[in-house]
């Protein structure tokens, strides 16, 4: 089969073809590209192999390009990056590598498109296609990636363990790849990982985060996780995770394996919503429940407090993986800490006041911490499920009225901390705080309506028990701009 229409749908590749041809040098197109065309899958990130100088290759396509081409030659590394409008190609010279133990940093020596190939992670990532004029269009396969793509199989091109101690970034990038296009890692391949695991040490944690986030955007992140499971990853990058493993038993009595239910919260979340920091949230909802795990001979296991367990794990973890400690990890926590309330807002007495609180609490995020409930029904006992969902379909539209009629979702006091100060000209200081909390609770316990007269007439009437009096607005020490 040649290539060469599928080519020359893409504009950039005569113009490398005919850089190419000018400098003598044989030059190839490898890797994702080639992998995506025939996944019928097609990409914009070009890389291009040429036997001989990369660089030099690069600089030419640049010139080639004219005005507007951005060229960055990484010297050290050999490889260099040409970019204009949506064009992005980069260039690497054929190389045979080979490695320390201790790094990931190869040592490189100039090699044969052969060399080039065998050093790739996969065989579905080693195809090449020739951009020359004279074989334009040729698929280069030494290690069949067209039959493995066609039996959607992960395959290293050499010996696994050399392959994976090479670059043991490729362990995470083989489950990536096997979770994102559906495909079975082979087996020999797949307890190499398992053989290799340790060597994730040398891995930077940014990287193998990097890995994680990519698997779990893809539409099925749980197999990820439990792909990991298999080989020993999952230890090695997320021991609580590992940790959440097993069944214990008390008096012939066991409680449900939370690795089990934990994967399935994450594909129903997974099939309702790509946000991944919600995904996060499923993963890591129960992560305290391992520490806080009980019996008791009244109720059985209990889990007491897991919720806040589980939240307080969350900083160490993110810090450790390299994840974003700003408003994501922010997210996670709230949707770890809250996911238990929810339920117990279903019952028929619930009062308003309750569900105030849970919109206050969960703001904007109310929608995802319901997702994240709807799904954490895992039940086998399909009456159970059915009810659970019944409830929740209720507690939605309570939610909604409340949401409406009350405006809580974005509440902000309408009294604020500087209004309290000058109404009885005082410092900042604790009484202050206390009087902004009353109000808060006033509103939501729906004592006085969200409104400014009602909170400040709310808040005059408690300042009494603070000897606290409002000071004569028409007194001097009020500046009012004239
Ligand atoms: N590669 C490799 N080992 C790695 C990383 C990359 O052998 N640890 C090779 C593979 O041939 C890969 C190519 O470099 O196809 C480009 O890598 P990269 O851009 O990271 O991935 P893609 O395969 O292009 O896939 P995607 O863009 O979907 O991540």
């Amino acid at each position: 089969m040649n290539y060469s229409d599928n080519l020359n749908a893409n504009k950039v590749f005569p113009v490398l073809s005919k850089t190419a041809d000018q400098l003598g040098l044989e030059c190839y197109v490898v890797g994702g590209w080639v992998r995506d065309l025939l996944l019928g899958r097609p990409s914009e990130d070009i890389d291009v192999v040429v036997v001989g100088s990369g660089i030099a290759m690069a600089e030419a396509f640049a010139k080639e390009l004219g005005s507007g081409a951005y060229l960055a030659v990484f010297k050290n590394f050999g490889t260099a990056q040409v970019r204009k409008g949506k064009i992005d190609v980069e260039f690497v010279g054929a190389r045979k590598e080979s490695y320390h133990r201790e790094s990931r940093k190869p040592i490189v020596e100039n090699g044969t498109l052969a060399d080039d190939q065998c050093r790739r992670d996969f065989s579905i990532n080693a195809m090449a296609i020739c951009l020359n004029a004279s074989r334009y269009g040729e698929l280069v396969d030494p290690f069949n990636g067209v039959e493995d793509l066609a039996n959607g199989i992960i395959r290293t091109p050499l010996d696994p363990d050399i392959t994976f101690s090479d670059d043991p970034l490729r362990m995470m990038r083989a489950v990536r790849f096997a979770t994102r296009l559906g495909f079975t890692i082979l087996s020999d391949t797949y307890e190499a990982i398992r053989r290799n695991v340790e060597r994730m040490d040398i891995v930077s944690s940014e990287r193998t985060a990097e890995e994680l986030n990519k698997i779990m955007r893809t539409s099925n992140p749980s197999r990820g996780i439990m792909l990991m499971d298999g080989c020993g990853l999952l230890a090695k990058v997320l021991p609580e995770i590992d940790a959440l493993k097993g069944v214990e038993k008390h008096n012939e009595r066991a409680h449900k394996d939370i690795f089990t239910h934990t994967m399935r919260v994450l594909e129903g979340v997974a099939n309702r919503s790509d946000d991944i920091w919600l995904r996060y949230a499923a993963l890591f909802h129960d992560v305290g429940k391992p520490k806080t795990k009980q019996w008791d001979d009244n109720h059985g296991w209990i889990f007491y407090n897991h919720n806040f367990v589980g939240m307080k794990m969350l900083t160490p973890i993110f810090r450790r993986l390299h994840l974003p400690l700003g408003e994501e990890l922010k997210l996670v926590k709230k949707l770890v800490e809250l996911h238990m309330r929810p339920i117990n807002l279903c019952d028929e007495g619930v009062t308003d006041s309750a569900i105030r609180r849970l919109l206050f609490d969960a703001g904007d995020d109310i929608d995802k911490l319901m997702i994240l409930c709807e799904s954490d029904i895992t039940s086998a006992n399909r009456e159970k499920v059915e009810r659970f969902a019944n409830n929740y379909q209720l507690l939605r539209i309570k939610l909604k009225e409340i949401e409406e009629k009350d405006r809580i979702r974005n509440f902000q006091p309408p009294v604020d901390g500087l209004e309290i100060m000058q109404m009885f000209n005082i410092p900042p200081c604790a009484v202050v705080g206390e009087l902004k909390n009353a109000v808060k609770d006033a509103i939501l316990d729906g004592i006085i309506p969200n409104e400014h007269d009602a909170a400040r007439n709310f808040v005059i009437a408690n300042a009494a028990k603070y000897n606290l009096k409002p000071v004569d607005v028409s007194s001097d020490r009020i500046h009012i701009e004239k």
